[in-house]
C-alpha cells in the first residue's frame, strides 16, 4: 500500500515529499508535568537512529475548521525491529494545536506518521560527548545518551529545567549515566552556568589538563536563549564550529508570541499573524506561494527578505548567522516572528508590523 503524501509538508518547489503511514497508539502516559509520552506502532522499518525525528499528522482547530497539519517530534526510543517509535511532547500555553492533539491521544487511537527522518545525526569517534538539553529538548538527546552509554563512550548530559516536575526521563537518565547525568533545576540552583560548561568542554578539547584523546563534541537542543548562549560561548573560546551541533524545536524565541501584521506589497498581501500561528502559515493562508521544507528554522528554504519592520525581529532559526540576524534584512518565516518593541527599549506601544519583499 502506498502512503499518502503529507498535506503541506513541502513547498511548491517540492524539495522533498515525506510520506506517512498508518500507525496506532499503543501507549500514552505523562512522563513529567505537561509532557506526554506516546508510543506508536507501525509497519516495520529501519529503527530510528539517535537524533532522528518523525513527522506526525495532527488535527488542529483553526479559522476554517479542523485541518490536518504536520509536526516533527524527536524519537525518544524505538524498538529494534522498527515497529514501535516513542515520542514525548510538551503542552504549552502557546501550542499551535500539535501539543493539544498529542495530549488528547490514548492507546488504541489511529494516527499517521512518517518513517524516522534524520536531521541531527550523531557522529561517532569523539573522545567526549557533551549533551545539553533545555526543557523538552531532552527528547532529542535521550536516544543519543543511551546509544553512547551502550558503547562505553565518554558522555556527559546536562539537563536544564525550570522546575523539577518538568524533568522528563530524569530517573531513567540518572540510572543510565549516574553522576554523568547532571540535572540543573533553575528554581533550586539559579541560572545555569553556560560558561562553566563550555570551559569544561574547552579543557576536554584542548591540549592541557583535562584533555581527552579525540577531543570533545557538543549536541544541544533547547530554547533559543540556551542555544544562543552556547553558540556565543563556543565561538568566544575558539572551539571548532564543526563540533557543535544543534537541534531546534522552533517554538521558543526572545519574545512571547504576539499578534502582528505582515505585508508583501508586490502581491497585495496584508494579513494578521496570530500568536498561535506561524508567519509562514499566515502568509500561505493569505495566498502566498512560498518555498519551505524543515519548518524548524534549520534549512533556510523559507528565508525571505525584510523590507521594513515596526518592532523587533524575533529570529528563532539556527540557519542565519548571528551577523545576518543582526542585519535584519531577511528572516526564516517558518519560525521567526516580529514583536512590538518593549517600552524599556524605546517602544511606543505601536503594534508590530512587518513588510516583506519577494525576490
Ligand atoms: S523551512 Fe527550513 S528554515 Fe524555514
Amino acid at each position: 500500500m502506498s502512503a499518502p503524501a503529507l498535506p503541506g509538508a513541502v513547498g511548491p518547489a517540492g524539495a522533498t515529499t515525506t510520506a506517512v503511514r498508518p500507525a496506532r497508539v499503543v501507549e500514552a502516559r505523562d512522563v513529567a508535568d505537561g509532557v506526554r509520552r506516546v508510543v506508536l506502532e507501525h509497519a516495520p522499518g529501519r529503527p530510528a537512529e539517535p537524533g532522528a525525528h518523525l513527522q506526525l499528522v495532527v488535527h488542529v482547530d483553526g479559522p476554517g475548521g479542523r485541518r490536518r497539519e504536520v509536526r516533527s517530534y524527536s524519537v525518544v526510543d524505538a524498538s529494534p525491529d522498527g515497529t514501535r517509535s516513542a515520542i514525548s511532547v510538551l503542552l504549552t500555553p502557546t501550542s499551535r494545536g500539535g501539543g493539544r492533539y498529542v495530549h488528547s491521544l490514548s492507546a488504541g487511537d489511529d494516527v499517521e506518521c512518517s518513517a524516522p527522518l534524520q536531521g541531527f545525526p550523531l557522529r561517532l569517534g569523539a573522545g567526549r560527548y557533551h549533551l545539553v538539553a533545555g526543557g523538552i529538548g531532552i527528547t532529542a538527546l535521550v536516544a543519543m545518551a543511551r546509544h553512547l552509554a551502550a558503547r562505553g563512550a565518554d558522555v556527559v548530559l546536562d539537563h536544564v529545567v525550570r522546575t523539577r516536575s518538568r524533568a522528563a526521563y530524569a530517573d531513567d537518565l540518572a540510572a543510565l549515566l549516574g553522576d554523568r547525568y547532571r540535572l540543573h533545576v533553575d528554581d533550586e540552583h539559579g541560572a545555569f552556568d553556560v560558561g562553566a560548561l563550555l570551559d569544561e568542554v574547552a579543557a576536554a578539547d584542548g591540549d592541557g589538563e583535562g584533555a581527552v584523546p579525540g577531543g570533545a563534541e557538543a549536541y544541544v537542543c533547547g530554547p533559543i536563549r540556551l542555544m544562543d548562549a552556547v553558540r556565543r560561548g563556543w565561538e568566544a573560546r575558539g572551539l571548532p564550529a564543526s563540533t557543535l551541533r544543534f537541534e531546534t524545536f522552533g517554538s521558543s524565541g526572545w519574545y512571547a508570541p504576539q499578534p502582528f501584521t505582515a505585508c508583501i506589497p508586490e502581491i497585495g498581501l496584508r494579513t494578521t499573524v496570530g500568536p498561535d500561528t506561524t508567519l509562514l502559515e499566515a502568509l500561505q493562508r493569505a495566498g502566498a506561494d512560498l518555498m519551505y521544507d524543515c519548518r524548524k528554522g534549520e534549512c533556510g528554504l523559507c528565508r525571505i527578505d525584510v523590507a521594513s519592520v515596526r518592532g523587533v525581529l524575533d529570529h528563532r532559526d539556527v540557519f542565519l548567522s548571528r551577523r545576518q540576524q543582526e542585519a535584519g534584512t531577511s528572516m526564516c518565516v517558518c519560525v521567526s516572528r516580529v514583536a512590538a518593541l518593549p517600552a524599556a527599549q524605546g517602544g511606543d506601544g505601536q503594534p508590530a508590523e512587518l513588510v516583506l519583499r519577494l525576490p
